[in-house]
């Protein structure tokens, strides 16, 4: 930005010499020619007011609704902008003792934190009882059929709660299906220290496949922990998490790539397992360090020519690196980029509109929610840049929240360009298998509704915005619209 300052100041002093020498008038007096600076002004006062025209609001039974001539009318619904204004986080006189007690009465926690004992006032807004669940066969009216509830628990067509955090999803084009794979974690939660992360044992990696993205059919748990060999990766005791898969049509097979870590996070390293089959069962292959680094939270990004990319964080969650894989998938070239490099980032969700790289991630505290950032490049392998936080609509609280979310993956919505499901985890440390889903609208190109934190609220690239709703459906027919 003090580059582009300066360029702008040395264009000033140039502008200014200039008109000493020639006409104040747009035409200059010796041949009529168009002024350079006046066209330039005019430019700039064009797209400020086409910028300004299309941000127009107008105000419907209480709620804001933006304008947007540009956009799909039939995505209009996902773009309202909801707000929460029963949502109150407890006075901090009323914050739960015992969450006090244990963090000491002299440092002040963060007061969302506040949702990680499951004996505050707030958990219970966040983590709806189960009685509210919703799902294929939830036994509530039909009038939530198709709806997403973020935060519910969410039931398969069995109606079990589904089980696949810090998941992803592969659209198989060849049997026009989605597979939801996932952590499996459902377990009992514990601590090997009493200051330590909350874990569950290594369940395994849960598939699910649907055709419409709300009625899901458990598919089996299809990457299995390991109960007897203490020193395989899998091994009960160590950590996978984030597991991610793509289709590699040259060997045709499926390829999935996850975090694996022992319980003390110190193994930071990347796995790789392989089948034939989209539900498994997948046979583990390694675990590697990617270009000889630390990794912890990651993700796999298919380009649309078939190449693929592995991002992760790196240097104790200090940078980010990208790499892309080899031809089959299995590993990686020796390629590698550092970019977010001093963020402090994790949990990356990468997608692509319009010919920009775009990437939702988190800051780092662990189970604890926090501030999302949304980047964008024209190039996977960067140079990427920050774009502000994408959340709107709800409250400041959720805002600055993630929507009390932690992002995982971002979901392309096949016939409706620049739109996608932004799929998150809400954590539920004190019980993990009770962690929800988050599941929200995401668009590029819609309006903030807070003044983007970048170039000074002059679009260098288009908004990602995240849109609260409390309940919401893809809109008719979106599989359909060309
Ligand atoms: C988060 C990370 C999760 C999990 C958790 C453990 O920072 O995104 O995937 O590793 O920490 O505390």
């Amino acid at each position: 930005m003090a580059r582009l300052f300066s360029e702008v100041n040395k264009g000033r002093v140039r502008m200014r010499h200039k008109r000493r020498k020639s006409s104040p008038f747009p035409f200059n007096n010796a041949g009529g020619r168009f002024s350079v600076s006046f066209a330039v002004w005019i430019s700039v006062f064009l797209v400020l007011f086409i910028y300004f025209i299309s941000q127009i609001t107008e105000k419907t039974d209480g709620k804001l609704i933006r304008v947007h001539p540009n956009h799909l009318s039939v995505t209009y619904e996902l773009e309202d902008i909801e707000e929460e204004p029963n949502f109150r986080l407890p006075p901090p006189h009323k914050r739960n003792p015992r969450a006090v007690k244990r963090r000491g009465s002299k440092k002040k926690p963060p007061a969302y934190s506040e949702f990680l004992d499951e004996s505050s006032e707030l958990h219970s807004v966040l983590f709806p009882d189960r009685r509210l669940a919703v799902g294929p066969n939830a036994g509530n009216d039909s009038s939530s059929t198709g709806y997403f509830y973020p935060g519910h628990v969410w039931l398969d067509t069995d109606g079990n709660p589904i089980q696949a955090h810090g998941g992803g999803i592969l659209f198989d084009d060849r049997r026009k299906t989605y597979y939801w794979y996932g952590e499996n974690k459902d377990g009992t939660t514990y601590h090997t220290q009493p200051k330590g992360t909350a874990r569950v044992d290594i369940i395994g990696v849960s598939c699910y496949s649907s055709k419409n993205l709300w009625s899901w059919k458990y598919e089996g748990i299809v990457l299995r922990g390991e109960q007897q060999n203490v020193t395989h990766d899998l091994y009960k005791t160590n950590v996978l998490e984030r597991p991610k898969v793509i289709y590699n049509s040259k060997t045709n097979q499926y390829v999935m790539w996850m975090h694996i870590d022992d319980g003390n996070y110190t193994k930071a390293s990347v796995g790789v397992a392989v089948s034939k089959s989209p539900t498994g069962p997948f046979t583990y292959l390694y675990s590697m360090r990617p270009h000889g680094s630390d990794s912890r939270d990651m993700t796999l990004f298919e380009d649309d020519d078939g190449r693929a990319y592995l991002m992760y964080s790196a240097r104790d969650n200090v940078d980010f690196h990208i790499g892309p894989l080899t031809e089959d998938y299995l590993g990686l070239t020796g390629v590698m980029k550092k970019i977010l490099v001093r963020q402090h980032r994790e949990a990356p969700a990468v997608f692509k509109h319009g010919g920009t790289y775009y990437m939702i991630t988190s800051g780092c505290s662990g189970w604890a929610p926090n501030r999302a950032m949304a980047h964008a490049a024209p190039s996977i392998m960067g140079p990427w840049e920050n774009v502000g936080n994408p959340c709107v609509g709800g409250n400041r609280v959720l805002r600055l929240t993630t929507f009390f979310s932690q992002s995982t993956f971002v979901l392309p919505l096949p016939g409706l360009p620049g739109s996608f499901i932004f799929m998150a985890d809400r954590w539920n440390p004190s019980n993990l298998r009770d962690s929800r889903y988050v599941w929200l609208p995401l668009k590029v190109g819609s309006l903030a509704d807070e003044p983007m934190d970048y170039s000074f609220g002059f679009p260098l690239w288009s908004r990602v915005s995240i849109f609260w709703h409390k309940r919401w459906r893809l809109p008719e027919g979106w599989k359909n619209v060309n």
